[in-house]
């Protein structure tokens, strides 16, 4: 394993393990789902209506792991559809999967805090746990701004701050704070293989996606219902996300200048 400070490393690391686990397994699966869906609630986009009309758009994830959000987009008409990864073993699955599909993605492997695509590229960003998590905000939002076109929208799903400062190091979340928000940014658990994760405050988001030229659509938050499935991997209790948001969506367009 790579030293922590090396993050990008460290998180490389953990995505090979995870890829062997269990994202190549079900990487099939997940490409065929009839639905676009939101994050582990599994929210339904049909009813959420979170995504602007991809229809004949440019499209780049941030983080796309075996890529499956981005062919449910492909396959609904998106014009072009790049998919960013620094895991070659998850770019691996995603590109075999993508010849069984026959979806035509295209993959660059690459950090997405500094992609190497050209600039202002894409009419909407993507990140579904990818890079909404796994990079630094401060580096990966400023990238994501360069890639898309004037009037262009990012759309990140990632854990909501509560879970984030709710959350114990084993067990299900709390219902008491676990940790300061003030200073919140790199987050390492204690349980080794879980990389290094990035979550900011909502203050700090919302001062950070204006600062890079956005203005702030929507922020819907995730509740769990009756049918909220049992997540395997992810620890978090039904019961807590009844009660209080765990996943958040962000809606952003960059403004024409
Ligand atoms: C949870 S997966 C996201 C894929 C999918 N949307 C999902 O929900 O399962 C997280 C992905 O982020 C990728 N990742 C982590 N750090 C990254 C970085 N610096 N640049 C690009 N991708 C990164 C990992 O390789 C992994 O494939």
């Amino acid at each position: 394993m790579g030293s922590s400070d090396d993050y990008v490393a460290v998180n490389r690391e953990t995505w090979t393990k995870a890829n062997a686990e269990y994202t190549d397994r079900s990487a099939h699966d997940d490409w065929a789902e009839e639905e676009i869906t939101w994050g582990m609630a599994r929210a339904l986009e049909s009813e959420l209506h979170v995504l602007p009309d991809f229809r004949g758009q440019d499209v780049v994830e941030l983080g796309c792991g075996t890529g499956f959000f981005g062919a449910w987009l492909k396959r609904r008409g998106a014009h072009r559809l790049v998919g960013v990864d620094v895991t070659p073993a998850q770019l691996e699955t995603a590109r075999r999967t993508n010849d069984e599909f026959g979806l035509g993605l295209e993959f660059v492997e690459a950090n997405a805090e500094e992609t190497g695509l050209p600039d202002a590229s894409f009419d909407l960003a993507i990140s579904v746990y990818g890079a909404s998590i796994w990079c630094d905000p401060y580096k990966w939002i400023p990238e994501a701004a360069r890639l898309l076109r004037p009037g262009g929208e990012l759309v990140f799903l990632r854990n909501s701050t509560l879970a984030i400062l709710c959350a114990t190091e084993e067990g299900p979340t709390s219902e008491t704070l676990q940790r300061p928000q003030r200073g919140l940014h790199r987050l390492e658990w204690e349980a080794p293989d879980e990389g290094v994760e990035f979550q900011l405050g909502h203050g700090d988001w919302v001062r950070l996606l204006r600062a890079n030229g956005f203005e702030l659509l929507d922020l819907i938050e995730l509740f769990a219902d009756e049918n909220t499935p049992d997540h395997t991997h992810y620890t978090f209790s039904r019961e807590w996300a009844e009660k209080w948001p765990f996943e958040e969506i962000w809606r952003a367009r960059l403004q024409r200048r």
